[in-house]
């Protein structure tokens, strides 16, 4: 015992030596393992529990400390009593913090700082849900790898993203942090982010620590509203909301964030079955696990903790390792554990799992890594606008193109570009901005003027504003719906040009966390605009921007041409206007179904057939009375310039097993004018199950490119193990039985086969 001692003490020596040179010891696993122990075994049960508290920096660390409490805070850190700070925005401040810790504390353990990273630091790209529609993995790694890289410019090592809850709900304000309604689709964008943000190693110099968000249930807020109650049951909790958070877990990613609902009765934050059962226990997850902003003493609004010391008693039992500014491990888990309340094996375990990320992000190596002022210097922020618009343009997804409107013909030569949003350089850049700056969107009327050549006239009218106040994070945007009074002009432009570009859509603070909606149509007076222009000059192009699936029945009835453009970052004009311009071809498709009526939601295809499935003849059962069973546009749907024409399904075998896989095939052919790119998806469909099954689910996916009159033959690998669920048997196995499958451009339009399993 006494020797153990001894040597964790050299062990501490060498490694506390070794960051203050400066120096870099390899930070191999059993090294991790045996430095973690040697740390913990030199810490007192305060010091502890001082790794399990997160601050929030609002206040100036590099100069003297304002807000209300803070002085106390810089006096906890000094006496090493915190292990994180999130919002903390600089190298400069980064390193003030740090320096606090490992100038004055005892055991000097390095500060991990967190933020919100959700899609860019700087430069911003797609919000997640309309990158997502981008299918495009590779891209997805890229923009995280370089928004990691421009937040290890400003001192950050650790993003809350990527937001991976399945949601199939447009009301609910948070679906554009996600990538929608599909688990698989989910699975994979998760994992591609987690790459890349932490790379290959988390030790590297411009890699930072990955969230999974928000464990679990979260985006099955009922009825969209936000925070609100889940009801979910094992079923869906396993064979849905679950496997993107063990695709993430596998992916080895460094931290989870639990989530503020509950479900069932349970709040997150308080469900051992979660966090330590299913997580650390079934998954064999070593991370640790941060509570969302509060969400420990939200308990006892939840009803089910009566005060913060209750509240932390359970979240620590549960598995929740970290406080995220609820100032509840901080005032109670020292005393819990002195008055035998909680056991001190579970606080060891919470600071192990945080020391483990420290460590692995080199951090005892060298504290101020990520505080150092020369990383930025040596970045291209231009380079990143490139990629950018790139990404932009690949996450745009085109609904309809009637009358040929699109691409836009190099003979029209006057272009009138009316909206709200057609000159707004705000929306774009969405409501998780991180330090993208407001206002700093290219615009709709930019791009295209950037992209025409002087003999167009392209000519501005703002029509009707969105909005009658000031906006922002704090300030959700107060809609219009009197101020008519730029009607006449832009009626006026409409009539005078060959074509009309209208921007619609949504703001930036429409969607976002707190901004849930029970209206999803187009906000304000911008449907009343739309229907005006309309009458005048029907060679439109609607152009939509927005966080979530919006209700666009009558546009897509009456508007010959509709495109999706989510909010699409800093490049977004530019991309806009690559594609109505033809300089891209889109490529993009729904990673969420677009309803007819917002009182379909929560729509999404991959549903249960029920015991009166809906058919052409039996439409009215299980479904409405007043508008139609599916979506008004599917999910997996987007059209291209050119078309694609699909074959049959091939298979290269009807039976698998255990042993023996078996291959589809699929034939496409672009039979268009252009080169285009296509997202080939496929699906099956467990017939009967020992657990009732999804009409189909996605299964696998691949973009091909192919030139006019060009076919390629795609190979989908049927395995096994794309056809365990998690049974009747509380495990997840494949059953024996038949299977369809079916492959095609969307989840609605597709060629079918069948095979048989036998285990
Ligand atoms: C609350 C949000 O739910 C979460 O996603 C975010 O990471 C934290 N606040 C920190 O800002």
């Amino acid at each position: 015992m006494r020797k153990q001692n001894l040597y964790s003490i050299i062990l501490l020596l060498s490694c506390l030596s070794a960051f203050s040179q400066n120096s870099k010891i390899p930070s191999s696993v059993e090294n991790i393992e045996v430095k973690i122990d040697s740390v913990l075994s030199l810490m007192t049960l305060e010091e502890k529990v001082g790794q399990l508290v997160q601050y929030n920096g609002s206040w100036d660390l590099t100069g003297p400390a304002s807000e209300l409490g803070s002085k106390q805070k810089e006096d906890n850190l000094k006496n090493g009593l915190v292990g994180s700070m999130l919002n903390v925005l600089s190298v400069e401040a980064t390193r003030e913090a740090q320096k606090l810790i490992m100038e004055n504390s005892r055991m000097k353990i390095p500060l991990i700082f967190g933020y919100d990273v959700i899609h860019g630091y700087k430069t911003i790209f797609p919000v997640p849900l309309g990158e997502t529609a981008s299918w495009d993995l590779d891209a997805m790694e890229l923009s995280a790898r370089i928004a990691a890289r421009e937040s290890v410019a400003e001192g950050i090592n650790w993003t809350f993203s990527p937001m991976i809850d399945v949601s199939r709900d447009a009301r609910w304000g948070r679906i554009m942090e996600g990538s929608g309604e599909d688990t698989y689709l989910t699975s994979q964008v998760g994992v591609a982010k987690i790459k890349g943000y932490q790379g290959d190693d988390l030790a590297g110099d411009l890699t930072i620590a990955a969230t999974a968000k928000h464990f679990a249930g979260y985006g099955f807020a009922e009825a969209g509203r936000d925070y609100n109650t889940v009801h979910l049951g094992e079923n869906e909790l396993h064979n849905t909301v679950l496997p993107p958070f063990k695709a993430a877990a596998e992916a080895g990613v460094a931290t989870f964030m639990n989530s503020f609902n509950e479900i069932d009765g349970i709040p997150s934050t308080g469900n051992k079955y979660l966090q330590r059962d299913i997580l650390k226990g079934d998954w064999d997850w070593k991370g640790f696990m941060v509570s969302d902003w509060g969400s420990i003493p939200e308990m006892i609004y939840h009803g089910f903790a009566k005060d913060k010391k209750q509240a932390s008693q359970i979240a620590i039992n549960a598995g929740s390792d970290m406080d995220m500014e609820g100032g509840a491990y901080e005032s109670s888990l020292v005393e819990l554990v002195n008055e035998g309340t909680v056991d001190l094996a579970l606080v060891d375990d919470a600071v192990r799992r945080v020391l483990r990320v420290k460590f692995k992000l080199g951090l005892f190596d060298d504290p101020y890594k990520y505080s150092n002022p020369e990383v930025k210097k040596n970045i291209s922020y231009e380079d990143h606008r490139k990629v950018a618009r790139t990404i932009a343009a690949k996450s745009i997804v085109l609904l309809k193109n009637e009358k040929e409107l699109l691409p836009i013909k190099p003979t029209v030569k006057s272009i009138a570009v009316i909206g709200p949003l057609a000159n707004d350089k705000d929306a774009p850049i969405g409501n998780w901005r991180a330090q993208g700056e407001a206002n700093s969107a290219v615009s709709v009327v930019e791009g295209i003027k950037n992209a025409v050549g002087k003999d167009v006239k392209v000519k501005y009218s703002l029509g009707t504003a969105l909005g009658t106040s000031d906006r922002g994070f704090l300030l959700p945007l107060e809609i219009n719906k009197t101020d008519r009074s730029g009607f006449k002009d832009a009626i006026e432009l409409a009539k005078n040009s060959e074509m009309v570009v209208m921007v619609l859509g949504e703001d930036a603070f429409q969607a976002g966390e707190g901004r849930s909606q029970a209206k999803i149509s187009l906000a304000g007076l911008q449907q009343e605009l739309l229907e005006e222009i309309k009458k005048v000059n029907s060679n439109i192009v609607l152009v939509l921007i927005n966080g979530r699936p919006l209700e666009i029945s009558w546009a897509s009835e009456n508007i010959p041409a509709i495109v999706v453009a989510w909010q699409l970052g800093t490049e977004s004009g530019n991309a806009i206007a690559d594609v109505l311009l033809g300089k891209y071809n889109p490529s993009g498709k729904l990673p969420v179904s677009f309803p007819r009526l917002v009182g379909q939601e929560p729509l999404y295809y991959n549903q249960k057939n029920t015991g009166r499935p809906s058919n052409d003849q039996h439409v009215t059962y299980s479904h409405y009375t007043d508008v139609k069973k599916d979506a008004l546009y599917p999910f997996g749907y987007g059209l291209s310039y050119t078309q694609f024409e699909y074959g049959e399904v091939q298979l290269s075998g009807s039976e698998i097993n255990s042993e023996k896989n078996i291959e589809a095939q699929i034939t496409i052919k672009n039979t268009g004018k252009v080169k285009g790119k296509e997202v080939v998806q496929l699906y099956l469909q467990d017939i009967i199950g020992s657990r009732t099954r999804p009409v189909k689910e996605l299964k696998g996916f691949q973009l091909v490119e192919l030139e006019p009159g060009e076919s390629k033959t795609v190979t989908f690998p049927i395995t096994k193990k794309m056809l365990e669920f998690y049974t009747a048997n509380r495990v997840w196995e494949a059953e024996d039985g038949d299977f369809n499958i079916f492959v095609g451009g969307n989840s609605r339009d597709l060629k079918s086969s069948e095979f048989t399993f036998k285990n």
